[in-house]
């Protein structure tokens, strides 16, 4: 599936080493090393897994670097990419706290070549102007979705800052999005309703890059095929009213 996703033009792969744990990066470096140029792979630290399958914070010296030293091991490169910094306060969801000590690490590690670029993800609007005052912050993984719209006004600020904003879970995830609207789009579109939160992810905002999961190769080729999927201005108006109104209304 990883090749074949390459092979119709994708060229951002979100992976991290914790998944597995290795098990993701070992199948990427499998399926695709020597990686094409082109191919950006962004991976993230900040976690670790329970004997019990839990996620727990790892944001130690020691623990950062030996995640990157994972990374870079398991996916078989000598620098990465971009690595996100993934912040647990609250594992769910962003919470307020410096991210000043494992950012400092991070960029260290930068320094030392071992890290192209730094993004964050779980964080709030004040975690990233802190973060910009310590290293350059070119991405941001948040969850955001039709029906989850807490970062709006965050997209709208980073879009503005030239920073790219990388939905996560932007189908649902394990609870996939489901609404009538979005069923009768599709079917007025002769799309698929995960096509069609697709495209409206893209029109959504200019710096939105996609990372959609799946293990099927029928539903990469609809997930792909979903960024020529052009949503008309009323289906637009109709899907912004999914999640109901802004918190601030
Ligand atoms: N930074 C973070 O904290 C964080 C947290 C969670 C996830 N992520 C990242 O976000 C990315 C995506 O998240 P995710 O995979 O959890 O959620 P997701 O992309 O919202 O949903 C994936 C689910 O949607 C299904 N799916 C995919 N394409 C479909 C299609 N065309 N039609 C119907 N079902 C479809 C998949 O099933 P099939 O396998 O059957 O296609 C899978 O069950 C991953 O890269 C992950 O690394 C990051």
């Amino acid at each position: 599936m990883l090749r074949e996703a390459v092979a119709r033009g994708v060229n951002h792969i979100d992976t991290s080493d914790f998944y597995g744990p290795h098990v993701t990066n070992e199948i990427i470096r499998e399926a695709l090393h020597p990686y094409p140029d082109d191919l950006v792979i962004v991976t993230k630290i900040g976690a670790k897994r329970g004997a019990d399958a839990s996620w727990n914070p790892a944001f130690s010296t020691e623990d950062l670097t030996s995640a990157v030293h994972d990374n870079l091991r398991n996916l078989g490169v000598d620098a990465l990419d971009v690595v996100n910094l993934r912040i647990m306060f609250d594992v769910h969801g962003p919470a307020e706290g410096s991210i000043a000590e494992p950012l400092a690490v991070l960029a260290e590690l930068q320094r030392q070549g071992l890290v192209r670029r730094i993004g964050l993800s779980n964080v709030t609007a004040r975690q990233i102007a802190e973060g910009r005052t310590i290293a350059p912050i070119v991405c941001v993984q948040n969850q955001y979705n039709l029906a989850h719209r807490a970062d709006d006004g965050l997209i709208d600020a980073l879009a503005a800052a030239g920073t790219a904003y990388v939905p996560f879970i932007p189908l649902g995830g394990f609870s996939p999005l489901q609404s009538s609207a979005l069923t009768e789009i599709a079917e007025g579109l002769g799309a698929t309703p995960m096509q069609v939160a697709l495209a409206w992810l893209l029109r959504r905002s200019p710096n939105i890059l996609l990372i959609p999961g799946t293990s099927s190769v029928g539903h990469l080729r609809e997930n792909v095929a979903a960024a020529q999927l052009s949503l008309p201005d009323d289906a637009m108006a109709r899907l912004d009213r999914i999640a109901g109104p802004p918190a601030s209304a």
